[in-house]
Parts: C-alpha cells; structure tokens; sequence
C-alpha cells in the first residue's frame, strides 16, 4: 500500500527543467512529504547544483534539507558545464534569492540510507539527474534496495538520445551508475526522453495559465521556459507522472543499461516483459500534464509568501 503523502527523496542537479520539477514537487504537499534532496553535478559542479537546489527550496518556501552528493561520476571525471541546456549558473542566469542556507552535514548517500531506514520501507525516490548519488548508495548499503519502495526516474529513451544517438545524459553521463541502479532490484518507473520531450508548455500557454501567479516566481518561469525556446522541461514530467500516473502509459519491462564504449553506451535496454520489474512511459497525454502544470503554477498565487 502507498504511503500517502508519498515520503520523497529528489535527487537533482537544477538545473533549468529540475527548477520546474522542484517547482511541482512542492506545491503538492498533499501527494509530497519531501523528506530531503540530495544534489548531483554534470551540468554544473555540485557546489553550484547544491547552491541552487537550496536556493530553489527557499523559493518555494519548503524547508526540506539539501544533502550534497558526488563531486564525479563513478567511473569518471565531470565534463564541462552545459551552459547551452542551463546556463552557465545552471538557472539561465536567472538569479535568486540568496537563501543563505547550507547543506546537512550528512553525504547524500549517507542521507538516503538513514531516511530509508526511518520510513520503514515506505520512502520514494524521484531522481532527475545523473543517477551516482543512489548507486553509491546501494554499493555502500547492500541493504537499501529493499528498504525503498520505488524510483521514478527522468532519464533514458526508448528511441532516440540526446547525449548520443542512443543515449540520454542522466543515464548516458554515468551509465554504471544506472545500470546498478536499474539492476538493484527496486522497482524503477522510467519516464524517459521520449516521453518528456512530448510535453512541452510554449510561453503563451504560460502566459495565460500565470496570470495569478506570484510576480518574481512568473517571471523566472518565464525567463527559464524563454531560455529553453518553449521546450519541454524533462524533469517535471517525472514528478507529474507520480501526481497522475495516467499521463503516460506504461510497459512492464526489465530494463538494464549498456555500459561498454561505443555507439550505444548509456543506451537504455528495454526487455518487454509482463512480470518484468520495471515500467518504462510512452504515449504521454500532454493535456493531463498541463492540468498538473497549472495547478502547480497557481500553487505559487500572488500573496504566496504572506500567507506561509
Ligand atoms: O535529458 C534530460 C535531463 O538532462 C534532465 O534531467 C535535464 O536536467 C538534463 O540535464
Ligand atoms: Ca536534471
């Protein structure tokens, strides 16, 4: 039976579309209990994604704690920042507040496996970012795959990637990572590139669906959905796919990820199978995601702030 609210670690590294998925995962306290996010670079150093995961959370008014995760992939170095997807501040260089917060004492992994343990059995995970924090987890703490009920997961493809021909960059940044993640035995639902990308919200959907919106959360919106040219914001998806799990339709699968260098490294490996572990997305609706969407940008009304 599902836990309701949902105990939820995110895991992120924001990130222009984790901005929108932190954005979605807070103004849903009644499906949320955001137990903690931990951060994860690549896109950006973690001292950055950590700073704006923080930074983020204080926007929004949730007090969640911020654990800092890995400074490397597992079996490698980061690359350079990927200004051209978020900016050479990982926020469009959109600047916030600064919410002069600092992380938990704890490691991100260390976190996990403690939060796991308090909620018997009943903790989530939602991971938006390279998947390293939660297999440095399960390598640490042979344990934990039993002790999490679920990982719903923005990352692979069942087609196309973005990263390489194959490969989508949460799973293709650190494939190792994701194949322990996907072999670990927690069941993982996959809501992947090929989905997401299928649900964009253009600026003039925005502009009519914000009109009540808090003025400085709506402008960075905007700024952010301005910077992407109107594409989707990946991310989001996930978290929503956990509010309305109808948005997509799902295929029970194992899915295991290739790890080996060549064309199809980080390729999400996808074994249709009824009695499978995992669930893989397709055929998104975008219209139940927008329903999802506006409520989350109206969550943030005018007047937001007073009223906390
Ligand atoms: O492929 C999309 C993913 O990679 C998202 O999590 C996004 O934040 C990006 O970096
Ligand atoms: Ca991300």
């Amino acid at each position: 039976m599902e836990k309701n609210p949902i105990p939820l670690i995110l895991d992120t590294d924001p990130g222009v579309d984790d901005f929108f998925c932190l954005a979605v995962v807070c103004a849903h306290p009644d499906v949320f209990s955001l137990c903690a996010v931990t951060s994860v670079g690549g896109n950006n150093s973690t001292d950055v994604t950590t700073k704006n995961a923080m930074d983020i959370l204080a926007l929004f008014h949730h007090d969640a704690p911020v654990f800092r995760g890995s400074d490397r992939y597992l079996t490698e170095e980061f690359g350079e920042p990927v200004v051209t997807a978020h900016g050479a501040n990982g926020l469009a260089e959109q600047i916030l507040p600064d919410s002069k917060r600092v992380p938990g004492k704890e490691k991100a992994w260390d976190a996990i496996y403690r939060i796991a343990l308090e909620e018997q059995g009943n903790l989530e995970l939602l991971t938006v970012g390279p998947l390293t924090n939660i297999a440095i987890a399960f390598l640490k703490y042979p344990s934990l795959s039993k002790m999490i009920r679920r990982i719903t997961m923005m990352g692979g493809t069942n087609f196309i990637g973005n990263i390489g021909p194959y490969a989508e960059a949460n799973i293709g940044h650190d494939a190792m990572a994701a194949r322990i993640v996907f072999e670990s035995g927690v069941p993982v639902h996959m809501v992947g590139l090929d989905s997401t990308i299928q649900c964009p919200v253009p600026l003039e959907e925005f502009e009519k669906m914000s009109g009540h919106t808090d003025p400085f959360i709506r402008n960075t919106m905007r700024e952010l959905i301005r910077f992407r040219k109107g594409e989707a914001m990946h991310d989001a998806v996930a978290a929503a796919c956990m509010i309305d799990p109808d948005i997509v339709s799902w295929k029970t699968a194992d899915v295991t990820v290739e790890v080996n260098e060549g064309l199809t490294k980080g390729m999400t490996v996808i074994f249709p199978d009824e009695n499978g572990n995992d669930r893989v997305a397709h055929n998104p609706v975008r219209e139940r995601y927008l329903a999802v969407f506006e409520k989350t940008v109206q969550y943030y009304r005018e007047g937001f702030y007073e009223s906390k």
